[in-house]
């Protein structure tokens, strides 16, 4: 396996700017001429979008917490055997918008099931090479979307699940600072990028 491509992960928050990363990051690595997949979770193969369906249907709000985090699980596994490994035994660099850290962020703290829970569930999850974390809070998301005078609507239940959220990935960044990279995204779109870059080249990923 020492010639394999590497695995990256991006995470954050909701509003933290990863689709806007993940695009400059893409337009980037192809002007290099690497050889990439760009993939994304919940989803990224047939299977796994199938379960992205039932994760995401308002429909199903009676879904348990536990069935949620199996969920995530399995459209891991199926799209990580599908997709991930085969990219990288042929080489190439994998980017996955979201990856297990969501579910220790999102099911372990913020749904409350914990972290060995989640650990154990996520057996079969390929550890990945470097994980970039874009580090704005929910609140710093919310102020910079709808202004500094919605201030109430951060106290709404939502916000206190996101506050969690956040919490998780804090957690993480404490557990596991090698792999964990934070990277402040109240930053400019291009600072952050340049970073994301930067980061990328030092750990001999570019
Ligand atoms: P998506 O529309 O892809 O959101 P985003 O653009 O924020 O990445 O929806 C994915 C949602 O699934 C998002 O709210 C985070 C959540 N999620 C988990 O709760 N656990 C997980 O393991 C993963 C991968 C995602």
């Amino acid at each position: 396996m020492s010639t394999r491509g590497k695995f990256v992960t991006i995470e954050g928050c909701d509003g933290c700017g990863k689709s806007t990363q993940l695009a400059m990051l893409s337009e980037a690595l192809g002007r290099r001429g690497i050889p990439c997949l760009f993939t994304r979770e919940p989803g990224g193969s047939r299977i796994a979008e199938r379960i992205r369906e039932m994760l995401l249907d308002p429909a199903n709000a009676e879904m348990t917490d536990e069935c949620e985090a199996l969920l995530y699980a399995a459209a891991r596994v199926q799209h990580l055997r599908e997709k991930v490994i085969p990219a990288l035994e042929e080489g190439r660099l994998v980017v996955c918008d979201r990856y297990v850290d969501s579910s220790y962020a999102y099911q372990g703290e913020a749904r409350g099931l914990g972290y060995e829970a989640v650990k154990a569930i996520n057996r079969y999850a390929l550890a990945p090479d470097v994980t970039i974390f874009l580090d704005l809070s929910p609140k710093e998301a919310f102020l910079r979307k709808h202004g500094a005078d919605a201030g109430d609507r951060l106290e709404s239940a939502g916000e206190a699940f996101h506050e969690k959220v956040y919490r998780g990935y804090l957690r993480i960044a404490e557990k596991e600072p090698e792999r964990f990279l934070c990277i402040d995204a109240r930053k400019t779109p291009e600072e952050i990028h340049r970073e994301i870059l930067s980061v990328l080249t030092g750990r001999g990923i570019l």
